[in-house]
């Protein structure tokens, strides 16, 4: 491919160093017009957090790290169009909501695809590194949330292979969709 090819992209995992460039891309997707429905962050509480904070969540998420991966689909010059990051869910643990986790598993969180790279099929990219991931850390299947009004982000996950478990987010809005290993 050369360089100036709009699916030249490498998908990787962040490296523990690069907190500065994972704040940029996590401030970039909170201005996104979605970002209510998307993520449950504001760029106003995130943009005042400490450096430590961007620190320590990049390190926690970095090649390596045991509870968490977060991949980038990086373009030729170093930008990132796209990011995920997967959580591993332990059975026996209470999720972020409060609800029992009754398998190991993988929580997605954090999708973005810059407007520009979105409907390129970066995204599928980034959900193979991030899914493969959480199989080889043994995760029983994997799952996400998506607000019921976020349509795009709905038929994106269904055209990848997740399906509606049924379980609804009370209050948030939120679906639970979910993606079993054949
Ligand atoms: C969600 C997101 C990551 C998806 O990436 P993308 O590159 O835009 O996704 P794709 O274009 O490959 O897939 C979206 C699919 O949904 C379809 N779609 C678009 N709007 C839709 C709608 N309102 N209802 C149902 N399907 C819709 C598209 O046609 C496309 O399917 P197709 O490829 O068969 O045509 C990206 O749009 C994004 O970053 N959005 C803002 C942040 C966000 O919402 N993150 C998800 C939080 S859960």
């Amino acid at each position: 491919m050369s360089a100036s090819d709009p699916r030249d992209w490498a998908v990787r995992a962040i490296r523990a160093d690069e907190w500065a460039a994972v704040k940029a891309m996590r401030l970039t997707a909170l201005r996104d017009p979605l970002a209510h429905l998307a993520f449950l962050d504001t760029y106003e509480r995130a943009v005042v957090r400490p450096e430590s904070y961007w620190r320590e969540r990049t390190a926690g998420a970095a090649e390596g790290a045991a509870g968490a991966r977060q991949v980038v689909a990086e373009v030729p010059g170093g930008a990132w169009a796209g990011t995920l990051t997967v959580l591993m869910e332990e059975a026996g643990a209470t999720d972020w909501a409060g609800h029992p986790v009754e398998r190991r598993q993988g929580h997605v969180v954090g999708v973005y695809v810059r407007p520009q790279w979105r409907g390129t099929g970066v995204i599928g990219e980034l959900f193979d590194a991030g899914v493969a991931w959480a199989w080889g850390r043994g995760a029983e299947r994997v799952r996400l949330l998506v607000h019921e009004d976020n349509g795009r982000a709905q038929g994106c996950y269904r055209k990848l292979g997740f399906v509606p478990s049924g379980v609804t987010v009370p209050g948030e809005n939120e679906l639970e969709f979910v993606l079993v290993r054949d």
